[in-house]
């Protein structure tokens, strides 16, 4: 526990796949250290352990704790939230909801408690609406609760957009606004390889090819793996994130953050591109929408306002 003293201290609830993929990814980098919180007995246990003993191989200090006890992440500088269920057999949307409405409730307010001053990313899914509730029950600024969707679907967007024109990753960047959901946009226009818009290199009907298989990009692992939805992605999206904010890089990324009129949303959680640093939600960055693209994003906000309002019909 020594090191635990010195270093930024990341928690990660949840120790399933993507919580696990998360711990693993911030060790590597070498400048955090980690708890990792479930309430499943021996299970963060045997994780933090098999993780310090990569250590060695690996060449990182990373102190990892695994445990039953939100004690634990007390004074956590960021606290990442991956607890809930994926959907079962025979289960509807709204079985699914209150499900993980009842986790993300009892989760975050364990975690408020212990670590007042943490910034929240959350994972768990519905995404946009599990946000309300992190929001609502910590009682933090909404500068400290973050959701993670956005990086995911637009590294999903780079990597169709990068197979399609056999060009590397790296000169290819992109944008997807609106809810982690059916309804997510992702802009042609704004996305671009080597600074040329998508528009000036692919047709219509290519791009838009790519970016149906983007929104559908969660649900196209899901029926693949059978037993879980994707986790090596969203737990590297995750650490793009917690970097930009532990490091105060101030990056823009887009995250899923509690509107307050920008892009005409009001208090909702919806994806924009936005910038992190220290502070956590530093400035939302707002861009001018053609009227398509304005009609999207209305759309996208409108799906998540509905299940917003239909968890808020389940007590
Ligand atoms: C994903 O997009 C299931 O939300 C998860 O992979």
């Amino acid at each position: 526990m020594v090191h635990m003293e010195n270093r930024p201290k990341v928690t990660v609830v949840g120790t399933g796949m993507v919580g696990g993929t998360v711990a693993q990814l911030m060790a590597q980098r070498d400048y955090v250290d980690i708890v990792m919180i479930d309430i499943i007995e021996g299970m963060p246990q045997g994780k933090a352990l098999d993780l310090r003993e990569t250590g060695p191989v690996m060449g990182y200090d990373s102190y990892i704790l695994g445990s039953n006890d939100y004690a634990d992440a007390a004074d956590s500088d960021i606290v990442v939230i991956t607890s809930g269920v994926p959907r079962k057999p025979g289960m509807s949307r709204d079985d699914l909801l209150k499900v993980n409405k009842g986790i993300l409730t009892a989760v975050t307010g364990e975690i408020a408690k212990v670590a007042p001053n943490a910034i929240l990313i959350v994972v768990s899914n519905p995404l946009d609406a599990m946000c309300h509730v992190a929001f609502d029950v910590s009682g933090f600024p909404r500068e400290r609760v973050l959701g993670m969707a956005g990086v995911l679907d637009s590294a999903r967007f780079r990597s169709f957009i990068a197979e399609e024109l056999d060009v590397s990753i790296e000169d290819v960047s992109a944008f997807v606004l609106g809810g982690h959901g059916d309804t997510m946009v992702p802009l042609a226009r704004y996305s671009t390889v080597a600074g040329i818009p998508l528009p000036d290199l692919m047709d219509e009907e290519t791009i838009a090819r790519l970016q149906t298989r983007t929104a559908n990009g969660g649900a196209e692992v899901v029926a693949l793996l059978k037993t879980g939805s994707a986790y090596y992605a969203p737990a590297a999206s995750v650490c793009e994130m917690i970097d930009s904010i532990l490091l105060d890089k101030k990056r823009i990324l887009p995250t899923s953050v509690y509107l307050q009129g920008e892009y005409g949303v009001e208090n909702l959680y919806v994806g924009v591109p936005v910038k992190l640093g220290k502070n956590g939600l530093e400035k939302v960055i707002e861009i001018k929408l053609t009227d398509d693209e304005a009609e999207a994003l209305k759309r996208s906000a409108d799906a998540v306002q509905d299940l917003v309002t239909a968890m808020a019909n389940l007590e």
